[in-house]
């Protein structure tokens, strides 16, 4: 994987992977020093066979049985293509996940130690067959939409298990640092002074401590039942301004609203430690925080 800032030349490869883009005596001596990030999934029954996929949606082949249903996602990065626009094509990932990984996990018995145990095994394989020059850096398995495991590379093939939880809740966006003027002009109709509501996404994201080479989070149970006890039931159908004390004096951005809600939940789990905390404040906005005193971490993003 080139740094970014150097640049690099197209091979042979890059021809023959985009045939239909290049003509043959056109200088295949493109410069790209862009990173990119990409993020494919395919859906899959676990008797699924990698060719004969017949639902563009779901890519259901020739189905032996309904069983479980799973979602494998590949993040990949590297330099954008400048002539393409593709950093690659995704049909080759779609390619490694079926060929590769889906088969790995058929089979495998429903727990997290077993999934993680397979995910970590197929990484090797799935990352040496990731379509060049993109790189394989994070493979997750959607177990149910609320349930995902993730294996990163160079993370020492630890776990990250992300649970999804729900809550509803009112506030109202005002600095006191502010004029009446500035926090109208800032915050707009989310200053309004009866407060506005959200139906927020909370994604808690945890590894493992438990000493093994894959941090296997086991008791998904613990998890639901501290983030329950800490963030969910103060937070659910409350006004945060006037029922959250840490908001009596911070504004409740969606940015503040992650970094409380870490504080809430670190150093509260038995057997796994906080990784990231992501919230949704709409289906096109969220914030997500990973810890550390400055809060170079916290980044925004829509999605
Ligand atoms: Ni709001």
């Amino acid at each position: 994987m080139a740094d970014a800032s150097t640049p690099r030349r197209f091979g042979v490869s890059a021809f023959l992977r985009f045939p239909s883009v290049f003509a043959r005596d056109r200088v295949i001596d493109l410069v790209y020093n862009a990173s990119m990030r990409l993020i494919r999934e395919i859906r899959c029954y676990p008797s699924d066979g990698a060719e004969g996929v017949t639902n563009s949606w779901a890519g259901t082949g020739e189905r032996a049985s309904l069983g479980a249903y799973r979602v494998l996602r590949a993040v990949v990065d590297g330099p954008v293509d400048p002539r393409t626009g593709y950093l690659c094509d995704i049909k080759e990932i779609d390619r490694v996940l079926r060929a590769v990984v889906a088969p790995a996990l058929r089979g495998v018995p429903d727990d997290a130690s077993s999934l993680t145990r397979a995910l970590v095994a197929a990484f090797p394989a799935a990352a040496e067959q990731c379509p060049t020059p993109a790189a394989l850096r994070t493979l997750e398995l959607h177990v149910s939409p609320h349930t995902r495991l993730a294996i990163d590379k160079g993370g020492s093939g630890m776990m990250r298990l992300t649970q999804s939880f729900e809550f509803s809740a009112a506030h109202r966006l005002f600095s006191a640092e502010l004029s009446d003027a500035e926090n109208r002009r800032l915050f707009g109709k989310c200053s309004n002074p009866n407060g506005h509501g959200h139906n927020y996404v909370l994604e808690v994201s945890v590894c493992g401590t438990d000493g093994t080479s894959e941090g296997t989070v086991t008791d998904i149970g613990h998890v639901d039942r501290v983030v329950l006890e800490r963030v969910i039931e103060p937070f659910d159908h409350k006004n945060l301004n006037l029922e959250c004390p840490e908001f009596a004096q911070l504004n409740p951005s969606v940015e503040n609203i992650a970094r409380v809600i870490w504080d809430r939940l670190n150093g509260a789990f038995t057997g796994c430690r906080l990784a990231s905390v992501r919230v949704w404040e709409t289906p096109k906005t969220c914030a997500e925080y990973t810890g550390g005193d400055d809060g170079d971490d916290e980044q925004m993003m829509n999605d």
